[in-house]
């Protein structure tokens, strides 16, 4: 059996680590990067540190409009079917290149696997949510990471070929956690950065929701940042750094560390060592909550409503006022984390298995 894998950003390259390695003994899997993510720290220090292998096509799409991007990805991914013929399309997630890799195999009759499926915050005017509704309502196989995906699955009508697979990304860290904190190369991070373990908070911020606000919201931001009591370490997608340059060079803010983006296994190091994460990404909140970290969701709306139980996960307005006030005054209850609705840490080896029976 032949796979054709479709990655294009950040956190693709993570989700395809762990199951690639799982689908390895089984068939044949080409990997396809689209070059939606590019530089060296967005990239390929992910397919260098987590072993992923090296893709069999890069499409070299790079950035774009949405449409551009999203359009390119289909011609070319096209042209990659109709050379290999797989018999299954496997993408991630919620990305353009996720949604080009599913549209270009469901309309040459290649059945479509989408790990992730199910996801949805109700918002569609956010990129990501057209991408998931569109990639869920063409796919064969639907890997759920938690029954929450697969009632929202249902609301749509789409029951066949939906299962529980737990969280991928759950095994990613229960695997790459334990190789970073036995790598001294990689704990040397702390030091690098002057932090010392729960003295420090974690952050990152790359959504268009966030970044549409421009230099303002932004500003908004790190005024909160700002007048938190330890010093909050962001290490910044290339989306946002021109105006976090550009807010700090403004405003003079010295609580704030800004670092270029870090691989995996440093970033799983700096959240694990966080005493609060504050992020719009998806990946994090879910990652902080695995690794008992607090988290602030810098949005109106989060995918991963299980995070929200206990005050683990909060979501906070863009705005100075309710940033600070749920950075400083929110309380966890301990008990709510004792659930694990995220699976066991075996997603990708039922994902694996279940492709390998087609
Ligand atoms: C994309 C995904 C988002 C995901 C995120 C993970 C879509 C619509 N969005 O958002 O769901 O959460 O990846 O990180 O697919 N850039 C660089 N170098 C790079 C990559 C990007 O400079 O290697 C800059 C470019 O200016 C680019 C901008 O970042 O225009 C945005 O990149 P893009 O891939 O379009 O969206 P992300 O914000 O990364
Ligand atoms: N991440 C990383 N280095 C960084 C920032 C994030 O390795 O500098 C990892 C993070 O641990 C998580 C994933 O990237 O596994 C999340 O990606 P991102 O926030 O870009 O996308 P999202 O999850 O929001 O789609």
């Amino acid at each position: 059996m032949k796979i054709v894998t479709i990655v294009g950003a950040r956190p693709q390259f993570i989700k395809a680590s762990v199951v690639s390695a799982a689908l390895k003994p089984v068939c044949t899997e080409l990997i396809v990067h689209t070059g939606q993510h590019y530089d060296r720290n967005m990239s390929d220090v992910f397919f260098e540190e987590l072993s992923i292998p090296k893709p069999a096509y890069n499409l070299g799409v790079g950035s774009g409009s949405h449409g551009h991007q999203t359009g390119e990805m289909l011609m070319k991914i096209e042209d990659v079917i109709l050379e290999e013929k797989p018999d299954v399309m496997l993408v991630y997630g919620d990305t353009n290149s996720t949604l080009a890799g599913a549209l270009a195999a469901s309309k040459l009759h290649i059945p479509v696997a989408h790990v992730e499926a199910g996801l949805r915050s109700y918002n569609m005017r956010m990129p990501e949510e057209q991408n998931r509704v569109l990639t869920d309502h063409i796919s064969k196989w639907l890997f759920c990471p938690t029954q929450t995906a697969v009632d929202n699955l249902k609301k749509e009508g789409i029951t066949a070929g939906v299962s529980v697979s737990g969280d991928v990304m759950l095994d990613s860290v229960l695997h790459f956690l334990k190789l970073a904190q036995e790598n001294p190369s990689k704990t040397a991070i702390y030091g690098q950065l002057g932090i010392e373990p729960k003295n420090y908070r974690l952050a990152t911020l790359h959504r268009a929701e966030t970044t549409d606000g421009g230099l303002d919201a932004i500003i908004c931001i790190f005024r909160a940042f700002e007048q938190l009591p330890q010093l909050v370490v962001l290490p910044i997608h290339p989306r946002t750094r021109p105006l976090a340059e550009q807010a700090i060079a403004k405003c003079g803010f010295r609580n704030i560390k800004l670092i270029d983006p870090v691989g995996y296994l440093e970033m799983l190091l700096l959240t694990s060592g966080a005493c609060q994460v504050l992020t719009d990404s998806g990946g994090l909140q879910k990652e902080a909550w695995f690794m008992n970290v607090p988290c602030i969701t810098l949005r109106q709306e989060t995918e991963w409503v299980e995070t929200l139980v206990g005050s683990w996960n909060v979501l906070a307005q863009l705005t100075t006022e309710d940033i600070y006030e749920k950075a400083m005054h929110t309380q966890v209850d301990l008990a709510a984390h004792e659930r694990m609705p995220f699976g066991d840490g075996k997603a990708s080896e039922k994902i694996a298995a279940a492709l390998a029976k087609t």
